[in-house]
Formats: C-alpha cells, sequence, structure tokens
C-alpha cells in the first residue's frame, strides 16, 4: 500500500518561557484520521506543545497550520482532553457530555440525540443522571472523551488521558479509545509519557528528548489491531522507541 495520506497540521515551532527553552525546532505534521502518539520524558514539554497545537499558546517563533490556515480555537474545531480528570462538580453526567454542544449554540434536539449518542458510545448510558463524585476515575475519562468527541471536532488533542488511572483500568481505556476513534475515524494527537501505551495506540510515534525538547525520531507502527502487547513485533519496537528515549539528553 504506498497511498500518501492528506496532511491535516503542519507543526513548525520554538517555545521558551522567558530565559527557559522548552521546545526547540519541532517540525511535523499530522495526518487526516492519523492516531499519533507524541511521547516523552516527564517535565519536557508535552503539555506546553499540546497548548500550542490547540492555538492556546502562542509559540516564540514558528507556527502551527491547520487545513491550511494558522490555529486558531475560534475557527477551527479542536477538543482537549486533559491530564487531569476535569468533570464539573455541579453538573450531571448528561450535562456536563452537552457542555461543548451548548456552547457552539446547537439546538435543543440535536444536543438530546448527540448526547444520548457519545454517552452510548463511551458505555455510560444508565449513569447520565449521577455527579461526578458518584462516578470513578475511568467513567471520569469517560465523560470526558464523551465531551471531546460531542461537537464532532477536527482535531481531538489528549495529554496523557489516562495518566492516573491504575493500569487495568488504563489498558481498558486504551482499547476503548481505539475502538472509538476506529469508529469515528477523527485526528487525533495522544501525548503520554508511557512507552507501551504509545505503541499500543500509534499509527505513528514521534519521540521527544528531555527539556528542551526536540525530535529524537519519528516510529511508524503497522502492526495489526486489536495489539498484543506481548507479541515479539510489539516489543521489537517498544524496546526500539525506549532506546531512542534513553539516549535522549
Ligand atoms: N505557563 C508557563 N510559564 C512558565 N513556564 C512554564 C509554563 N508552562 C510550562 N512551563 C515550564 O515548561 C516546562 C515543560 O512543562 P510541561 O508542562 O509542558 O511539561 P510536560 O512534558 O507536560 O510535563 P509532565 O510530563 O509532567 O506533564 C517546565 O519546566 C515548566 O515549568
Ligand atoms: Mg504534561
Amino acid at each position: 500500500m504506498s497511498h500518501s495520506r492528506k496532511e491535516k497540521v503542519h507543526v513548525r515551532i520554538s517555545k521558551s518561557f522567558d530565559d527557559l527553552s522548552v521546545l526547540e525546532d519541532l517540525e511535523f505534521s499530522v495526518n487526516e484520521n492519523e492516531f499519533l502518539v507524541i511521547v516523552g520524558p516527564t517535565g519536557c514539554g508535552k503539555t506546553t506543545l499540546a497548548h500550542i497545537i490547540g492555538g492556546l499558546y502562542q509559540p516564540t517563533q514558528g507556527r502551527v497550520i491547520m487545513n491550511g490556515d494558522v490555529i486558531n480555537p475560534k475557527q477551527h474545531n479542536i477538543s482537549f482532553v486533559f491530564q487531569e480528570p476535569s468533570c464539573i462538580p455541579w453538573r450531571t453526567l448528561w450535562d456536563d457530555v452537552k457542555i461543548g454542544l451548548e456552547i457552539k449554540g446547537a439546538s435543543r434536539k440535536h444536543i438530546r440525540t448527540r448526547v444520548q449518542e457519545m454517552i452510548n458510545l463511551v458505555q455510560l448510558d444508565g449513569f447520565e443522571s449521577y455527579f461526578s463524585h458518584q462516578i470513578s476515575g475511568g467513567m471520569k475519562q469517560r465523560v470526558a472523551i464523551a465531551r471531546a468527541y460531542a461537537t464532532n471536532p477536527d482535531l481531538l488533542l489528549m495529554d496523557e488521558p489516562f495518566g492516573h488511572l491504575d493500569a487495568q483500568t488504563r489498558y481498558l481505556m486504551q482499547s476503548e479509545i481505539i475502538r472509538i476513534w476506529e469508529q469515528l475515524k477523527k485526528t487525533v494527537v495522544f501525548i503520554t509519557n508511557n512507552i507501551e501505551e504509545a505503541v499500543y495506540l500509534a499509527e505513528r510515534i514521534i519521540i521527544l528528548s528531555r527539556i528542551p525538547a526536540r525530535i529524537k525520531g519519528i516510529v511508524p507502527v503497522k502492526l495489526p489491531r486489536p495489539r498484543d502487547n506481548i507479541s515479539p513485533e510489539f516489543l521489537e519496537i517498544r524496546s526500539r522507541v525506549t532506546e531512542m528515549c534513553e539516549t535522549a539528553e
């Protein structure tokens, strides 16, 4: 198969905070409907990069282009799933999922069908009237994913969304996020510091160095899905990526 995929986002940026250089000459593309994973050590600048890709921070140099225009969260439809659980305490799960649609001024009828669709998608039907203190950490991240997909975004940015989950729930959520992506085919940039997670999820992995982050390598992952994290092919890619990460300076 040699079809080349359409470039959706082009990133070419550097970022400093005062004297602290965080991201140095990063350049890469994100393709249409790709599941791209960015992996890097803790503190290397991943969240900063996510904010820049989403247009929430300005780069010090360079720019992010999406569909031919400089990225702009007011113009482009971008959704975030953050590292910290972000459910709103006084909203029910149903009301929480519909926030983005409300902000976009969707009709009540559309909101009703879309919210139910998304709740079904993340398999939380039956829990619509629960408040965030009544649901588990994994369920909260399901709410965040439902909320992110609800507005049918052009780009989904996920910044270590499973970082706080226990190992078992994390594995489950990894297979869930792939199931959802295979169903809806959206462009996803997923950030993690976990190499196994990167190899399980990614079509391509971008490996960042320690701060100031530079690109150490880009590794395509062509394993069939669902992936088996103890197959020799999986372990081979995993150790290749690990090596690149360890040589990071
Ligand atoms: N708004 C800011 N102002 C000043 N410095 C910042 C700001 N945001 C991040 N930094 C600095 O940039 C560096 C990278 O932070 P960032 O949160 O992007 O790293 P990260 O890779 O997401 O870390 P983690 O793996 O812990 O989530 C840190 O040294 C941090 O102190
Ligand atoms: Mg971070």
